[in-house]
């Protein structure tokens, strides 16, 4: 009686794209949600989270609670960092859109370069979906006047940067550049959130993202 283990071939077992997505019922995608301080970022996405949720999708969100705190916790507010910043949440971002994810991000991400390249990291080959041609990047613009972001000013952050007692804050004395052509443009200061979250939500049923 030979040793038969010579011929056991071992398949390495892995889930596809496609059968995550069958399992899941919706395309994977990163919601990039960008604006300033104060422009209802953090809101808006959470509200699309829980409705995604609720639809029963696969969601997750990221950000400055779960990121900035922890995994960029040695990361300020200088260019650089920014730079850093976003770039590690796009390596994030990436690997829950790879695990099948509708994630959603809301970090102020001011740099057009950098949101460029994030998109660009989403929909190379090694990561796109051959399931369909959606972008795996969508972004979100939540546009609100700085003045209403000043009045609301929920952490008083304004008043702070006004005075002088914070450097280098987005929309004073740190630049903040509108996105060029975003998927989603929001105005919180027109429309309810809740409206402000169907117009996410209705892009993606639009686009054949969700059923
Ligand atoms: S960035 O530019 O994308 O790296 O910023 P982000 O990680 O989104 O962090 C923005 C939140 O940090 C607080 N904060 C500042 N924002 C802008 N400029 C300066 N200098 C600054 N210092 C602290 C601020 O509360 C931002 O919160 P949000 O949720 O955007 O209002």
């Amino acid at each position: 009686a030979g040793d038969k283990s010579s011929d056991v071939v071992w398949h390495l077992a892995s889930v596809s794209h496609a059968q995550r997505e069958a399992a899941n019922g919706h395309a994977p995608a990163v919601l990039w949600f960008t604006g300033l301080s104060g422009s209802g970022k953090s809101t808006v996405a959470n509200a699309v989270d829980k409705m995604l949720h609720d639809l029963g999708c696969k969601t997750y969100v990221l950000d400055g609670d779960n990121v900035r705190h922890g995994l960029n916790g040695d990361l300020g507010f200088s260019d650089t960092d920014r730079v850093e910043n976003i770039r590690r949440i796009g390596e994030v971002s990436k690997l829950f859109v790879d695990a099948g994810l509708l994630v959603s991000t809301a970090f102020i991400s001011p740099f057009v370069e950098d949101r460029a390249s994030v998109r660009a990291q989403l929909n190379d080959s090694q990561y796109s979906n051959s399931q369909h041609s959606n972008s795996q990047f969508i972004e979100v613009y939540i546009d609100t006047p700085i003045e209403v972001c000043e009045q609301r000013d929920p952490k008083g952050l304004y008043k702070k940067a006004r005075a002088g007692e914070i450097k280098n804050f987005t929309g004073i004395d740190s630049a903040y550049e509108q996105p060029i052509n975003p998927e989603v443009h929001v105005k919180t200061a027109e429309q309810s959130i809740e409206a402000c979250a169907l117009q996410v939500v209705d892009y993606l049923k639009e686009n054949g993202y969700i059923k």
